[in-house]
């Protein structure tokens, strides 16, 4: 793969970037040479990145995205910073039985799955169009593909993410336009990303299907994002593309049956 070359002074904006895979993307772009602007209700591990990155600009801004409002405020604040890349990566799920579940934490999981992702991708689009330049990596999952049961509406929004990004990534490459909205779509990963979806502080990760490094798919996925031109969503990792290819194969009631028995273990 050819070097991704990063011009001075230039920003990449990560929502969802004190911890998991957030953080780890907020390294592997401050390695290639990006500032950061990093966002999360609670920012304060972003100052360790700040004695290992001395030679580069790292703002940790405290918002929730789940504020509708502070999508805006966001996008405002940002205006100051020669932003280029966009990752809209903080999210989580509402594990459990559709009827059982807590309709206030789907509400708040929709807010920010969906409602922030789509209000910063279309503001910052509409910036980048305008700059000549920019991307936007929108963090989907490999549940975008299937109906989740036991996890419905977590799956049913990474759905969405999935439609959206690739739709306007269509419009885009379409239209000749040179910024791109690409969907990175991972597999399970080990993060804090189980015990919120949960609602326990100790959920421990448990899966038969092999994880791979939240640093290494940060690494992997983050630079076939940025130089992706024609591909409009990236899977990375053999067992994920396999499950992508064999869940097209199979009868949907196969596959709706290993998930729900895959979810209801969790
Ligand atoms: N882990 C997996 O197995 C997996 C698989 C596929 C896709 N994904 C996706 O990957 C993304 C990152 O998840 P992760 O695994 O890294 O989870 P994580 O370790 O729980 O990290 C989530 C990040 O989002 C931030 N966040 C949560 N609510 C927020 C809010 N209302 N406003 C602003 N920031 C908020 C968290 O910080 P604060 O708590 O400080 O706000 C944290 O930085 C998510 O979109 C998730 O759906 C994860």
């Amino acid at each position: 793969m050819s070097k991704i070359k990063v011009v001075d002074g230039r920003y990449a904006l990560v929502t969802g970037a004190s911890k998991g895979l957030g953080f780890a993307y907020c390294e592997e772009l401050l390695k290639l040479g990006y500032n950061i602007i990093g966002v999360a209700r609670d920012t304060k591990t972003l100052e360790s990145l700040k004695q290992k990155y001395p030679n580069r600009d790292i703002q940790h801004w405290n918002m929730d995205m789940s504020v509708f409002d502070n999508n805006h405020n966001l996008f405002e604040k940002a205006k100051m910073y020669d932003v280029e890349v966009l990752i809209n990566n903080a999210g989580y799920g509402v594990w459990g039985y559709f009827a059982e579940s807590e309709i206030e934490r789907e509400m708040n999981m929709i807010d920010l799955n969906i409602k922030s992702l789509h209000v910063l991708t279309k503001l910052f689009l509409n910036r980048f169009q305008e700059q000549g330049y920019g991307r936007i990596l929108n963090i989907g999952s490999m549940a975008a593909f299937v109906p989740g049961p036991v996890f419905a509406s977590y799956y049913a929004s990474k759905a969405y993410v999935w439609s959206l990004g690739v739709a306007i990534n269509t419009e885009l490459k379409k239209t000749k336009s040179k910024i791109r909205v690409v969907t990175l779509c991972p597999g399970p990963l080990k993060t804090d990303f189980w015990n919120r979806s949960s609602n326990q502080s100790d959920a421990p990760y448990h899966s038969s299907i092999k994880v791979m490094k939240t640093s290494t798919y940060a690494k992997k996925s983050l630079k076939a994002g940025l130089k992706a031109k024609k591909k409009n969503f990236i899977i990375n990792g053999s067992s994920n593309k396999f499950v992508k290819r064999i869940t097209s194969m199979v009868p949907l009631s196969w596959t709706l049956n290993a998930v729900y028995n895959y979810q209801k273990e969790r």
